[in-house]
């Protein structure tokens, strides 16, 4: 029997609900040298902010059992220069709808990338970092009230006609509170969750491993949280969800859209293992065959 593995996020259609999550896959190219990245769902690509970043200082990666804490600080060289050379190199390569992920530090930055974004036909869905925690007076700050994550919601809304996904953060204590107000300032979709804040000492050296002191720890550890989350969200919201988080193989995703998800984001994985998502959705079709699931659609969100 075929399996049915397409799912589709506020009209847009996907081949399979795998998206290598941003700030993993940079804008495809390196990972287009090793494998086609056709095979893929959508990509959702490296967090662009109005003016180019150079990021934090390093050492900005610490090595964790089962994970790892970055603190890239946002690195990229602003959106400008992503529409102008990025976007065109990874239509190239890549002839699917894209996800472009966006951060800022004022709810000014955040509509003016979005409204340059907008104009890229190839970009299907804005996705609303606001859930960096690897920066101060930005990213993460809109995303731990309910009052700052819905101004910036109706603020992009108000300068795009593409669907808005808003990318939460797991370090709050009511997300359900967070993602209904983005929901009712008008959000197309919820993503999460973004890294958990973490931090790792050198007990040698009697100093933190990362030069910024914390970081996001994300990998296989956090995903029982995502699990936890994405079915706390999804139940909430009648808008789709994103599932992301600690994702590192195919009943990994099943897992995720049984909690709620329509789709799933691939992280820190492809940091360990760059063929991840290609290897998760070849083994889709084998692992739902086992599981007696014939399309993906069916399974989203049984879990009452
Ligand atoms: C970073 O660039 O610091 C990671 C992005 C994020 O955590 O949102």
């Amino acid at each position: 029997m075929v399996r049915e593995l397409s799912v589709e996020l506020c009209g847009v259609a996907l081949d399979n609900p795998v998206i290598p999550a941003s700030g993993t896959f940079g804008f495809g190219k390196e990972m287009a040298e090793i494998y086609d990245i056709n095979i893929l769902g959508s990509i959702s690509f490296k967090g662009t902010t109005r003016d180019a970043r150079f990021g934090n200082a390093t050492p900005r990666i610490a090595e964790c059992p089962s994970g790892l804490i970055n603190s890239v600080g946002l690195q990229n060289p602003g959106v400008d220069a992503v529409i102008a050379h990025e976007l065109p190199e990874l239509r190239k390569i890549f002839r699917k709808p894209i996800i472009a992920n966006i951060s800022g530090f004022s709810i000014e930055e955040y509509v003016e990338c979005c409204s340059k974004l907008d104009k890229e036909e190839q970009v299907a869905i804005l996705e609303v970092n606001i859930s960096c925690p690897n920066v101060h007076n930005g990213g993460m700050a809109f995303g731990t009230s309910p009052e700052s994550a819905a101004a910036v919601t109706r603020a992009v809304k108000a300068a795009t006609t593409k669907p808005v996904f808003i990318k939460l953060s797991p370090n709050v204590t009511d997300i359900v509170a967070i993602a209904k107000a983005c929901e009712e300032a008008g959000a197309d979709g919820i993503t999460l969750i973004n890294t958990m804040l973490g931090m790792r000492i050198d007990i040698a050296r009697r100093k933190p491993v990362i030069a910024n002191k914390m970081g996001g720890f994300s990998g296989a550890a956090i995903f029982p949280i995502a699990v936890r989350m994405v079915y706390q969200v999804a139940h909430a919201v009648k808008i789709p969800v994103i599932g992301c988080g600690g994702v590192s193989s195919a009943e990994d995703v099943v897992e995720m859209m049984m909690a709620g998800a329509t789709a799933v984001q691939v992280g820190a994985e492809n940091l360990r293992n760059p063929y991840a998502c290609k290897e998760i959705i070849e083994e889709l079709p084998y692992v739902m065959e086992r599981l007696g699931i014939e399309r993906l659609t069916d399974i989203i969100g049984i879990i009452e």
